[in-house]
């Protein structure tokens, strides 16, 4: 049993490491407070914490003149079937789980709780995790298989994700099928390296990003776990989509199967709407990249062919399918993981060492370091990249208003239930625009696709206006 650091053991280390001023306070502290401090002191990474933020300061980017544009598989092409029967088959023998990112906090969207507890759904206002917890039931009871569910959360939400499954009864499935652990936390740093305090007795810290999850993963036990018991394959998806498809049989046939993929990571994307969307796109520079909308060079971003399409149009919808052994040899090293950090520079409250006061600065003042999972693109031998339908598996809820925001989201979830009815050949009344003129919601439990409601919808029809709940 580790036990935590004396005083003095803790003093000489942050003298060797130059972070003495995360003492300062020592003397005016309870014994709790002091215990707090050490306890954290000794999580911090400060041997290794002027190699992470130089190596933030020096990430580079690709150069405009060395990018190209990515050929992704489509869903549409000729042995479509083939592979799908590949990863049916994948799903069956059980060599499948899923893997949700829930660790970010929403902010943007202004909603207090974790986010996948928000209300999402056009009719019954189901919560993120409900729908996603019912898609994988959905399979489950499709396949005849159970498919263990992984959740990525962060210390700032973890009880209250905890809590919220609990009052859910876990939706319905068992209990150890989930398995819910937080991500790591590093420390925030001021912009000449000092770890921040943000009490006099807690260093500043934030979430590690979500190329923490593989981390997170492994130090959870995940790993092993899926090792011993033959799971060889994570579907990932984010928390704000609730149009995904967690389990998606070609995908999947296509990760494992097709001539050019070494199974180790795959990628779902959908066509830019147009150059200004914020999302990353896939390109080659020259290894499978994902170029942030934030960093990608304007000549890029912009850029149209002769006939006006956006030639680096490849927009990431963060949908992977990650071979859990890759993961096993992404997280063999020192500090958990090969992922580089990226830097920003945000403004951190802190407790200034000298004066004491705690302080909400007006200028950015911090450093906080965090990973990518799609840097883990980079290390793998050869990546796919198949190009999927926007409205069949992205309706992102981000922002509390405007683009990607609930209403924007809602919207797309019932363009996509009018088109499933229409395949499945019930007429869906429509505006003049095309829009339906009806609210429709197709619980993940009712159908999985366009050919389940064709069994179940026989003969019957949706009325003008109409809000109904399938
Ligand atoms: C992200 C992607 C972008 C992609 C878009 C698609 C990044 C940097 N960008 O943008 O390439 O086109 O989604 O929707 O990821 N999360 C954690 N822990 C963290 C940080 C994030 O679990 O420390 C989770 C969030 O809960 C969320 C997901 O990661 O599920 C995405 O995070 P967010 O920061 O919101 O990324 P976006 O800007 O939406």
């Amino acid at each position: 049993m580790r036990t935590t650091p004396s005083v003095a053991e803790t003093k000489q280390r942050l003298e060797r490491t130059g972070q003495q001023h995360l003492l300062t306070f020592w003397d005016s502290l309870d014994e709790a407070r002091r215990e707090a401090l050490l306890e954290s002191i000794v999580h911090l990474p400060l041997e290794h914490l002027s190699s992470m933020l130089s190596q933030a300061a020096s990430l580079a980017r690709p150069a405009a003149a060395d990018i190209r544009p990515v050929r992704p598989y489509l869903r549409n092409m000729a042995e479509a079937s083939k592979f799908r029967a590949i990863g049916d088959d994948l799903v069956k023998r059980g060599k499948v789980a899923a893997f949700i990112v829930a660790g970010g906090q929403g902010t943007r969207l202004g909603w207090r709780g974790p986010k996948g507890t928000y209300p999402a759904t056009p009719v019954a206002g189901k919560p993120l995790f409900r729908v996603f917890a019912e898609q994988i039931m959905a399979a489950e009871r499709a396949y005849g298989v159970r498919i263990p569910w992984f959740v990525m959360t962060s210390e700032a939400n973890h009880h209250e994700t905890e809590r919220f499954f609990d009052d859910n009864r876990w939706f319905g499935r068992p209990r150890g099928d989930t398995m819910l652990f937080a991500q790591g936390m590093v420390p925030s740093v001021s912009l000449d390296g000092q770890v921040l305090l943000e009490q006099a007795w807690q260093p500043a810290l934030n979430p590690d990003g979500h190329g923490g999850s593989l981390k997170a993963l492994r130090q959870a036990g995940a790993i092993d776990h899926m090792q011993a018991s033959g799971i060889e394959h994570l579907c990932y998806f984010q928390v704000d989509n609730p149009n995904v498809h967690v389990i998606d049989p070609l995908f999947l046939g296509l990760h494992v199967a097709a001539p050019d993929s070494s199974a180790e990571m795959s990628s779902k994307s959908v066509l830019k709407r147009d150059v200004t969307e914020k999302v990353g796109v896939f390109v080659k520079a020259p290894r499978l990249t994902v170029l942030e909308y934030s960093d990608a060079p304007k000549e890029i971003a912009e850029a149209r062919d002769a006939s006006g399409e956006i030639v680096y149009g490849e927009g990431s919808i963060a949908i992977h399918v990650i071979g859990v052994e890759f993961i096993r040899k992404l997280t063999d090293h020192p500090l958990g993981s090969v992922l580089p950090w990226h830097r920003a520079i945000k403004k951190v409250p802190f407790v200034d060492p000298i004066t004491g006061q705690r302080t909400d600065p007006t200028e950015p003042n911090a450093i906080k370091l965090e990973s990518f999972v799609f840097d883990a693109l980079h290390e793998a031998e050869s990546p796919i990249v198949l190009r999927t339908d926007r409205v069949e598996e992205f309706a992102p809820i981000k922002n509390a208003t405007g683009e990607d925001s609930p209403s924007t989201s809602k919207a797309i979830q019932v363009e996509r239930a009018a088109r499933w009815l229409k395949e499945a050949g019930i007429a869906v009344p429509c505006h003049a625009n095309g829009q339906p003129d009806c609210i429709v919601e197709i619980s993940p439990l009712t159908a999985r696709g366009p050919e389940d409601l064709r069994r179940m919808m026989h003969g019957k029809s949706i009325t003008a206006g109409s809000e109904v709940l399938l």
